[in-house]
């Protein structure tokens, strides 16, 4: 199982990513985990994302695909499949992950695109309670501008390639679950 989860903050990736990866046993690769651990460890490289990540802001296209290209092949390789949250997030990122399947012989069946009115997201990502640096409701405003300028579009370029599937990200916790896997489980017939 090869899954894109495209989605803006709040919707669901990393809840909805964790299930997806129990149920098909794939390993749930968050590009934001990544770099979170990363900037936690105060690597160097972890100190140049840190004010990304704080101001709510997008990690050049270069950093993000040296950090999490191998991780994707690998686990399309060894692992059977993957389920991708927060990676690709542009277009570049799109592109740039489409020949990476290329060379690998690989691409992704499926793109689960998640999606919920802004007052519900907001209301999420206020609630959470994991002290995360970017859940202050103005860099989460502004995590949404950003969701809207530069990944919004590739729904547009998922839903071309015949692979989007668009679920309704408003509803419960295990609705949503079982709306995914439905989609999901008919790819295996
Ligand atoms: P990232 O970690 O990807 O954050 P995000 O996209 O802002 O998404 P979130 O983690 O906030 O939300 P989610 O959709 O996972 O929702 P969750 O399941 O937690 O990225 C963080 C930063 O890293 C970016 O701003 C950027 O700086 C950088 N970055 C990452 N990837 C990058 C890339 N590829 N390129 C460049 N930069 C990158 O749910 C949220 C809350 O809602 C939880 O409390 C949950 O319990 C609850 N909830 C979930 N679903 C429901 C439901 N159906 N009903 C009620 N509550 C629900």
């Amino acid at each position: 199982m090869r899954v894109i989860m495209l989605a803006p903050p709040g919707a669901g990736k990393g809840t909805q990513g964790e299930r997806i990866s129990a149920r098909y046993q794939v390993p749930h690769i968050s590009s934001g985990e990544i770099l979170r651990e990363e900037t936690a460890r105060q690597t160097p490289l972890g100190k140049q994302l840190s004010g990304y990540l704080d101001r709510g802001d997008l990690v050049p296209d270069d950093l993000v695909l040296s950090i999490i290209k191998d991780r994707v092949i690998a686990a399309a390789r060894e692992d059977g499949g993957y389920v991708l949250d927060g990676f690709p997030r542009t277009l570049e990122q799109a592109e740039a992950a489409a020949e990476i399947g290329r060379e690998a012989h690989t691409s992704a069946q499926a793109v689960v695109y998640l999606d919920a009115p802004a007052d519900v997201l907001i209301g999420r990502l206020m609630g959470r309670g994991e002290n995360r640096a970017d859940d202050s409701e103005a860099v989460a405003r502004h995590r949404l501008e950003v969701y809207t300028d530069h990944t919004q579009p590739l729904v547009d370029y998922y839903a071309a390639r015949g692979i989007l599937v668009k679920i309704d990200a408003a509803s419960p916790v295990d609705v949503v679950s079982q709306e995914i896997f439905s989609a999901l489980d008919r790819l295996k017939d």
